[in-house]
C-alpha cells in the first residue's frame, strides 16, 4: 500500500461502466433520440439504391439468415449512437465473419450503389458510427479473433472487431498492453479505435495509432482486399498506405486486421489524484510533471468541478477529496515502484509545500487506482444524465485549453444544465461540454460556428481524437486549407467513386 499524501478513505462500491452494458441495455439507457434526418432537414439522402427482396437474397446466402438483422427492433441498437445523438432508420445489418465475407457485401454493394456505414464497437462520439438515413450497417462485431501475439517483439494481429478490453486482458497474460486506454474499452473494437485515430488516456506516453499501428489489412469500396498487415516496425517501401485508414472513419475502406506494437506492461503504477484551485495551477503542475517525473509520468488529465459532480451525483461514484475547482490524475508507469514511489512522493510534497496542489491522494492499490480512474473515465456516461449533451473535443494552446468554458458559461447562460471542461491536459485536448435538458437548435446555433472560429484563431484543432464524423463535417474548413480538403475529396473520389462508404460522413457533402 502506498499512500502519500492521505489515505484513500474506503473502497468504493463501483457501479458498471456503461461501456460494458449491451448493445440493447444501452438503447433502454434513456429515451430515444430523434431521427437524424428529421433533426438536420438540410441533409439529403444520396441517390443510393434501396435494400429490396434480391439484395437480402444475395446476403443471407452469402452470410446465413442469423447474420443478416432486419427486426426493426433489433436494428434499433445499431442505427442509435452511444450519446442519444443521432439515429438512423437502416433495416439491414449485416454481420460478416471473415475479410472474404467483407469483399463480397462491398462488392455487391458498390454494383449496387448501396449505401455502407461501417461500425465497430458504436461508441463513437461524433454519429460516425450509424446510419445517416437506411444505410447498410456492416457490423465488425462477430470478427473477433486474435491471429497472433509475438511475445519478444510485442507485435499483436487480431480481426478488427476484437474489442479493446478483451485484448488487454490477452496482453495481461503475456506482461504487456495495449498502447492505448480509453473509456469506451468495454465496448469499442480495435477497428473502430483504428478507424478513429483514438487517443486516450495514455497518448502522451504510447504515442497515437499511427504511430503504434505497424499494419492493417482493410477492404475498399469495391471489394478489393488490401494487405498491408505487416508486423515490421521499418517498412519505407512506397507510400505508407495504412495512414489512408487510420483515422478516416470508414470513407476510405473497411478495416479487417490489425497489426499492432504493444508495450511491456508496467511493473510500477502509481495514481495522483490532486485538487487545486485555478487552471493555471494545473499548468504549472503539468510542466513540473514533464521534469520531475520524466520518464514515468503515463497520463496526465484535468477535470473541473463541474465534470467531476456529474460522476459523483448521477453515477454515485465518491471522490476521495473534498470539493475544489479542479483536479488532476496523474499516473506514472515504470518498472522499478520504490524508485517510482519516491519519485512521485517527492513531487507531490513539493506542489503541495509550495502551494500549487491543496490537496491529494496517490495509492498504487489497484481497486483504489481503478475507483480514480472511474471518476475521470465515467464522466461522458455521466454527463448524458443532464439530458442531450453538445460535445467539443478540441486541440488548443495550452494557455487558452480552459477558457473557452468561461466564455461559453456566458454564450449559452441559463439555457444549460452544465458547461464543463475537462481532458487530456497533457497532449493539449480540452472536452469541452454543454449539457442541456433537450436537444435544441437555439442552443446549437449559440454555440456554433463561434467555437470552431475560437479555436481556429488559435490554430487549433476542431476534432482532437473523435474524429469529424456527420456532425463536423460543415466545419472541417476550419482546421483544413482548402488545398488539402480538395486532396482527400480526390482521395475519396478515387477509392470510393460511388461513395457508398460511410457517406454525409467526414467530407462535407
Ligand atoms: P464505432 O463507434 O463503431 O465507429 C467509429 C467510426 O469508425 C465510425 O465512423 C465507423 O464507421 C468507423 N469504423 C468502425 N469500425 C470500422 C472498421 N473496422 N473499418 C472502418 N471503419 C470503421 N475517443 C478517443 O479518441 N479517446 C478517448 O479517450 C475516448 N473515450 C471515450 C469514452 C467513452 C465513454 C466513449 C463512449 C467514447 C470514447 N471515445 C474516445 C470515442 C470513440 O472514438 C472511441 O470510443 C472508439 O475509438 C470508437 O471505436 P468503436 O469500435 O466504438 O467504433
Ligand atoms: C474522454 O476523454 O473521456 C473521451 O474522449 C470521451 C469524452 O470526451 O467524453
Ligand atoms: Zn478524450
Amino acid at each position: 500500500m502506498f499512500v502519500i499524501v492521505k489515505k484513500i478513505r474506503s473502497t468504493q462500491k463501483l457501479v458498471p461502466l456503461v461501456s460494458t452494458l449491451t448493445r440493447q441495455q444501452r438503447c433502454k439507457f434513456s429515451s430515444l433520440p430523434e431521427l437524424t434526418k428529421d433533426r438536420y432537414p438540410n441533409v439529403k439522402r444520396g441517390n443510393y439504391g434501396h435494400i429490396d427482396t434480391n439484395h437480402l437474397i444475395f446476403f443471407k446466402d452469402l452470410l446465413g439468415e442469423t447474420r443478416v438483422i432486419t427486426d426493426e427492433s433489433e436494428c434499433l441498437g445499431y442505427n442509435t449512437d452511444w450519446i442519444k445523438a443521432n439515429r438512423g432508420y437502416s433495416r439491414c445489418v449485416l454481420k460478416p465473419k471473415c475479410t472474404r465475407e467483407v469483399a463480397a457485401i462491398l462488392k455487391f454493394c458498390n454494383e449496387n450503389v448501396l449505401a455502407v456505414c461501417p461500425q465497430g464497437g458504436n461508441t463513437g462520439l461524433v454519429g460516425g458510427s450509424v446510419p445517416v438515413f437506411d444505410e447498410i450497417v456492416l457490423s465488425t462485431s462477430l470478427m473477433n479473433k486474435i491471429v497472433s501475439l509475438d511475445t519478444t517483439s510485442g507485435v499483436l494481429t487480431c480481426e478488427a472487431g476484437c474489442i479493446l478490453e478483451n485484448l488487454e486482458n490477452h496482453l495481461d497474460e503475456h506482461q504487456l498492453m495495449m498502447p492505448l486506454d480509453l473509456g469506451a474499452k468495454g465496448s469499442c473494437q480495435i477497428g473502430g479505435n483504428v478507424s478513429t485515430n483514438a487517443g486516450g488516456l495514455r497518448l502522451l506516453r504510447y504515442g497515437n495509432l499511427q504511430g503504434t499501428v505497424l499494419g492493417l489489412e482493410a477492404v475498399t469500396a469495391n471489394g478489393e482486399i488490401i494487405d498491408c498487415l505487416s508486423s515490421l516496425k521499418k517498412d519505407n517501401t512506397g507510400f505508407h498506405l495504412k495512414h489512408l485508414f487510420i483515422g478516416s472513419e470508414g470513407s476510405l475502406g473497411v478495416v479487417t486486421k490489425v497489426s499492432i506494437q504493444c508495450p511491456p506492461k508496467p511493473k510500477a503504477v502509481n495514481l495522483a489524484f490532486l485538487g487545486l484551485q485555478s487552471f493555471d495551477k494545473i499548468l504549472t503542475v503539468f510542466k513540473r510533471c514533464k521534469h520531475d517525473l520524466g520518464e514515468i509520468m503515463s497520463s496526465c488529465e484535468a477535470i473541473d468541478a463541474d465534470s467531476l459532480a456529474v460522476t459523483t451525483d448521477h453515477l454515485g461514484l465518491k471522490s476521495p477529496l473534498a470539493k475544489f475547482p479542479f483536479y488532476m490524475v496523474i499516473e506514472t508507469n515504470g518498472s522499478d515502484n520504490g524508485h517510482d514511489e519516491e519519485k512521485l512522493s517527492r513531487f507531490l510534497e513539493d506542489v503541495m509545500g509550495d502551494g500549487t496542489v491543496e490537496d491529494g491522494v496517490a495509492t498504487n492499490e489497484p481497486s483504489k487506482m481503478k475507483a480514480i480512474w472511474e471518476l475521470r473515465e465515467r464522466i461522458t456516461e455521466g454527463l448524458i444524465h443532464d439530458g442531450y449533451v453538445f460535445k467539443y473535443d478540441l486541440s488548443l494552446p495550452l494557455e487558452n485549453f480552459y477558457s473557452l468554458v468561461g466564455i461559453m458559461k456566458e454564450r449559452v447562460g441559463a439555457d444549460a444544465v452544465r458547461v464543463s471542461g475537462y481532458g487530456h491536459v497533457g497532449d493539449g485536448n480540452v472536452h469541452l461540454n454543454v449539457a442541456v435538458k433537450e436537444f435544441s437548435p437555439e442552443v446549437l446555433h449559440k454555440i456554433e460556428p463561434f467555437i470552431y472560429e475560437y479555436t481556429s484563431k488559435l490554430n487549433g484543432s476542431i476534432s482532437a481524437e473523435h474524429g469529424i464524423g456527420f456532425r463536423k463535417t460543415k466545419y472541417m474548413h476550419y482546421s483544413k486549407s482548402k488545398e488539402a480538403m480538395d486532396l482527400m475529396r480526390n482521395i475519396k473520389d478515387m477509392m470510393d467513386p460511388k461513395w457508398i462508404l460511410n457517406p454525409y460522413k467526414v467530407l462535407p457533402q
